[in-house]
C-alpha cells in the first residue's frame, strides 16, 4: 500500500509499504477513506517531536471502513463505517478510568507518532472498541474527519480548560485549524467577545465569517494595546494559545485579565518564559492538555445536527498519490489559504 513516511527532520516520502496486520486481539485494520494533515505533523517534520522516529507513517486523523477485526473486538465488524480518534485508549487502565485517555498506559497519542498512522491506504488501530466510533448513516465523511482531532482539541484544551462562560471575553492567539475549531466550539457558551489574533489576514477573514467579534493582525498591530482597548483595560477572561511558540504563550500572559485563564493548546518545542514577577498576584490559572477526545461523542452529535459547520474548515482536496503536494499546500498556508486538506486514497 502507499503511505507517507517520516524520514527525519525535514524529510518525508510517499513509499510502498506492506498492508498492516492484526497484532493483538483487540486491534482492527481500517481501510482509510479520508484523512488529513495536522499542524502537529508539521511539528514532527520540523524535528519538534523527537519521540517520533524516522520510518514512521504519519497521520492521526481519518475516517474509513473496517477491513478486519481481532477476536476480542466486539463493537465493530468488517464493513462498519468508522471515525478514528487521534487518541487510542484501552478503556481499562487507571488513566482511562479517569477519562484521561491521552495518558492511557497502552495508548494515548500513538497513531502517526509511535505506531504507524493514517496517511496510508490502511491503518492498524489498537484497542479498536474504545478508539473508534460508529459513523451515523449518511454522515458527511469529510466533515467528520474534523472530529478525529481538531474539534475535540479546540473544545477540550481551549474551551473547557479555558472555562469559557456566557458573557466571557476570549482571545484566541492563532487562527489555524485548531484556533478556528476553538472559535467554533466556544460559541456553545455564548461569550460576549471572541478576539482572534494572527498575522495571516486570510485566516482572520475566515475567523470573522466563523463568528469572531474582533480580529487583530499582530504582524501589523499592537495586539496587547488593542485587546486592552476592547476590554476596558483589564484583558480577557480566557486567553487561548493555539500556535505553539514561546512568543504566543508570552503574549497570552499579557492578555489575560486578573482572575482569568490561559489555556495552552500549542505543541511547544522550545521553553517559554513565565512572568511570575507580574502574574503572581493576578489569580490566574494556566492549563495545558493533550486532547483526551472524551468530548468526541458530544461533538459527533453537534456536527451531525449541524450545530457546528465542521466542513467549513476544508479548503483543499488531494488524492493520496499527491500527498506531497498536499503537504506543500498545507505548509504554505499563508499563500495557498489552506486550512484543512482532505486526502483520499
Ligand atoms: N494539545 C493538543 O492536544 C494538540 C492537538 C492538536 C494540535 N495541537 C497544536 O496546536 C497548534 C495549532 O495547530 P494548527 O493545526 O492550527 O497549526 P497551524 O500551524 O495551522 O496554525 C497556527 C497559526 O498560528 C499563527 N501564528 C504564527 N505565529 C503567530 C504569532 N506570533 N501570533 C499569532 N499567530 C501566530 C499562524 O499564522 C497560523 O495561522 C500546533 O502547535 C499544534 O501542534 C495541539
Ligand atoms: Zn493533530
Ligand atoms: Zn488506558
Amino acid at each position: 500500500m502507499k503511505a507517507l513516511v517520516y524520514r527525519g527532520p525535514g524529510l518525508k516520502a510517499l513509499e510502498e509499504r506492506p498492508k498492516p496486520v492484526l497484532q493483538a486481539a483487540d486491534d482492527a485494520i481500517v481501510k482509510i477513506t479520508k484523512t488529513t494533515i495536522c499542524g502537529t505533523d508539521l511539528h514532527i517534520l520540523k524535528g519538534d517531536v523527537p519521540t517520533c522516529a524516522p520510518g514512521r507513517i504519519l497521520g492521526h486523523e481519518g475516517v474509513g471502513v473496517i477491513d478486519t477485526v481481532g477476536a476480542a473486538c466486539t463493537s465493530f465488524k468488517a464493513g462498519d463505517h468508522v471515525l478514528i480518534s487521534c487518541i487510542s485508549s484501552c478503556g481499562k487502565c487507571d488513566y482511562c478510568r479517569r477519562g484521561m485517555y491521552s495518558h492511557c498506559r497502552s495508548g494515548g497519542w500513538i497513531l502517526g507518532h509511535t505506531i504507524d498512522g493514517t496517511q496510508a491506504e490502511y491503518v492498524r488501530i489498537p484497542h479498536a472498541d474504545t478508539s473508534l466510533y460508529h459513523l451515523p448513516a449518511g454522515a458527511d465523511e469529510e466533515a467528520l474527519v474534523m472530529l478525529s482531532d481538531i474539534l475535540p482539541t479546540g473544545f477540550e484544551c481551549g474551551v473547557l480548560n479555558g472555562k469559557i462562560a456566557p458573557g466571557a471575553t476570549v482571545a484566541i492567539v492563532g487562527a489555524g485549524p485548531i484556533g478556528l475549531a476553538t472559535l467554533l466550539t466556544a460559541q456553545f457558551y455564548s461569550p460576549s467577545r471572541t478576539i482572534m489574533i494572527d498575522p495571516d489576514e486570510n485566516r482572520l477573514g475566515v475567523a470573522r465569517r466563523f463568528g469572531a467579534t474582533d480580529t487583530i493582525n499582530n504582524g501589523k498591530e499592537d495586539a496587547i494595546a488593542k485587546v486592552m482597548a476592547l476590554t476596558s483595560g483589564i484583558g480577557v477572561d480566557t486567553a487561548v494559545e493555539a500556535v505553539g511558540v514561546p512568543a504566543t504563550f508570552e503574549l497570552c500572559q499579557s492578555l489575560v485579565a486578573p482572575g482569568g485563564t490561559i489555556a495552552n493548546i500549542g505543541v511547544h518545542g522550545l521553553k517559554a518564559d513565565l512572568h511570575l514577577e507580574r502574574l503572581w498576584s493576578h489569580n490566574i490559572t494556566i492549563t495545558t492538555r493533550l486532547v483526551d477526545t472524551v468530548s468526541t461523542p458530544t461533538l459527533l452529535k453537534a456536527v451531525t445536527s449541524k450545530k457546528v459547520d465542521a466542513g467549513s474548515l476544508i479548503t483543499h482536496r488531494f488524492a493520496l498519490d499527491r500527498i506531497l503536494d498536499a503537504y506543500d499546500t498545507f505548509g504554505r498556508a499563508a499563500e495557498t489559504h489552506a486550512l484543512k486538506v482532505i486526502i483520499s486514497p
